[in-house]
């Protein structure tokens, strides 16, 4: 009988936070909550909030039900609003994860445009668009130094990539730039593509970093992230480890069944 961890439970896997949830609902909600508890408290210490926003599917939801609690539910005069990646498309594009959020969560809240950065994914120059981007970050600069997000979302492909840190990519070992133009080659991507990203370096001076992560079809890839050795090249996500901020990862059961698998192993091993 394979040991269940009880959904909501922390795992704490080679210096991981990981909570596990029972759904996406769940996962979703457990973010609104630490955000409803953290905003404020940053808040009270300055004058804004940055959040870097994950595109993909998974935070579609969560952009939902922050849509549904209304405009009330957290100081959004307060909070800019960044991108971890993008598409090389038109923000009105499908494809955009501008288009997501906008559609999500900007135009039903009726956020104002001026506090939401996106990357210029229609440029025909994306390393122009990723140093434009770069400048968009300069506010986020403490002392001269890298700028630091308040709270980054990250997700990540059933290959171990997130944001556009992808298998084997030119920007995995980016330490100088914080945003960048990467071509990538990935079946996730319909092969080539260039694709705008936030750099590992630049999520890893944020003092918040989540990942949300869920379906059965990441179980196998979040196993080899948390409990695999180190290799980043093949499992970008395991680049993600802040210099002095807090990473948590917020999973659905679905997405944990492997480390339980591991887990029950670890136990079977230890009688
Ligand atoms: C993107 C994202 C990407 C995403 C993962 C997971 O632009 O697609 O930033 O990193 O988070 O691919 O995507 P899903 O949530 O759709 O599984």
């Amino acid at each position: 009988m394979q040991q269940q961890v009880s959904s909501g439970e922390w795992l704490h896997i080679h210096r991981h936070d990981v909570r596990i949830l029972d759904d996406l609902d769940a996962v979703s909600q457990a973010v609104i909550d630490e955000l409803a508890t953290i905003v404020p408290l940053v808040l009270a210490e300055q004058d804004t909030f940055s959040i870097a926003l994950s595109g993909g599917s998974t935070p579609k939801r969560l952009l939902a039900m922050l849509a549904k609690l209304g405009r009330d539910a957290l100081p959004w005069d307060k909070i800019e609003v960044f991108f971890g990646d993008e598409r090389c498309v038109a923000p009105d594009h499908a494809d955009s994860n501008y288009r997501m959020a906008k559609d999500s969560l900007f135009d039903p809240l009726k956020l104002d445009g001026k506090r939401i950065h996106r990357m210029r994914g229609e440029d025909t120059d994306p390393a122009g668009a990723a140093k434009a981007y770069e400048d968009e970050l300069r506010p986020l600069c403490r002392d001269g130094g890298w700028p630091v997000f308040d709270y980054v979302l990250l997700g990540m492909g059933s290959d171990g990539h997130t944001a556009s840190l992808f298998p084997g990519s030119p920007a995995l070992h980016d330490v100088a730039r914080w945003c960048v133009a990467n071509e990538v080659d990935s079946p996730l991507t319909k092969g080539k593509a260039t694709r705008l990203t936030l750099t590992a370096a630049a999520i890893n001076h944020a003092r918040r970093v989540r990942f949300l992560v869920c379906g059965a079809d990441k179980a196998e890839a979040l196993d080899h992230v948390l409990q695999g050795g180190a290799r980043h090249e093949e499992y970008p996500a395991q680049l993600i480890h802040p210099y002095a901020g807090r990473l948590v990862w917020f999973v659905d059961r679905a997405a944990a069944a492997k480390l339980e698998d591991r887990t029950e192993t670890v136990r079977k091993g230890s009688t």
